[in-house]
């Protein structure tokens, strides 16, 4: 489980995260929509430990962040940040074998490569294994990153808009992964999506942010309505139901 108590965030004058309070249970799929600027990155990259907290607390299972040890964090969760930065010339397989460095530290056994190889067929990166990440598409690039996030084996997957690039295949079939992952294993996703239909036929329950806060949480059949949508993102979508799931009209 993830425990956020009272997080609240500056950054400068600007107040980027206002009391938000969340216990995200072990096992689903949860998707965090909200408008750009909402700070949904900004509270992954605080349970990511990618920035200090500077108000509230976070637990993951058993470690308070900021008191535990931030590599066994790294065992325990795994976050595939909005924007990545990555040596350009490194090759694909390079990249997502670098998902396995928290297990071996520097020593990757026949498993670590075993697992790296495995990732590379799940994401259909196999003919890409030897291509270095600045001469694929952006879609292969980004399916090559979240395979690197995929094959850290972690109990919790953070994916910050993962679908960014992806043509419709990859991105249901990245869906229907991580679908798998939680229902088959229990584990736990946390996933930042704009696409609301995606979140609507994949995600347990959508956490939406507005201005740092958190603004509507739930089934997605309670969450997305065409109220929310017009007082979160002041737009007037219609919003149908189909095969009880809703789905918004674009
Ligand atoms: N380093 C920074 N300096 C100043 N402001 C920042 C910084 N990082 C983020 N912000 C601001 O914090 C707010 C939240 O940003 P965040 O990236 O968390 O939003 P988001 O919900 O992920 O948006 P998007 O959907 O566009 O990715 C934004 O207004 C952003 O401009
Ligand atoms: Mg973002």
């Amino acid at each position: 489980m993830i425990e956020i108590q009272s997080v609240s965030h500056r950054i400068g004058q600007a107040q980027i995260l206002t009391d938000v309070s969340l216990r995200l249970e072990r096992g689903g799929v949860i998707a965090l929509a909200g408008p750009n600027g909402a700070g949904k990155s900004t509270l992954l990259s605080l349970i990511a430990r990618l920035q200090p907290l500077q108000q509230g607390q976070i637990r993951v299972d058993d470690m308070q962040l900021g008191q535990c040890d931030d590599r066994a964090l790294a065992r325990k969760l795994a976050i595939l940040p909005q924007q990545v930065n990555a040596s350009s010339r490194l090759t694909v397989r390079d990249l997502v074998g670098f998902g396995r460095y928290p297990h071996h530290r520097g020593r990757p056994t026949a498993g670590d490569r075993a697992r790296v190889e495995a990732a590379l067929a799940q994401f259909d990166l196999g003919p890409l294994a030897d291509r270095q990440l600045e001469t694929l598409s952006g879609g292969q690039r980004q399916r090559a990153f979240v395979a690197m996030s995929y094959v850290q084996d972690t109990d919790f997957l953070l994916l910050d808009e993962p679908l960014n690039n992806l043509d419709l295949a990859a991105a249901r079939s990245l869906m229907a992964q991580l679908r798998q992952l939680a229902d088959d294993q229990g584990r736990t996703v946390v996933i930042v999506l704009h696409d609301i239909n995606y979140a609507t036929a994949y995600a347990d329950r959508i956490v939406v942010l507005k201005g740092g806060r958190v603004v509507a949480d739930g089934a997605p059949a309670e969450t997305v309505t065409a109220a929310m949508l017009e007082q979160v993102f002041g737009t007037a979508a219609p919003v149908h139901s189909v095969g009880g799931r809703p789905v918004v009209l674009v």
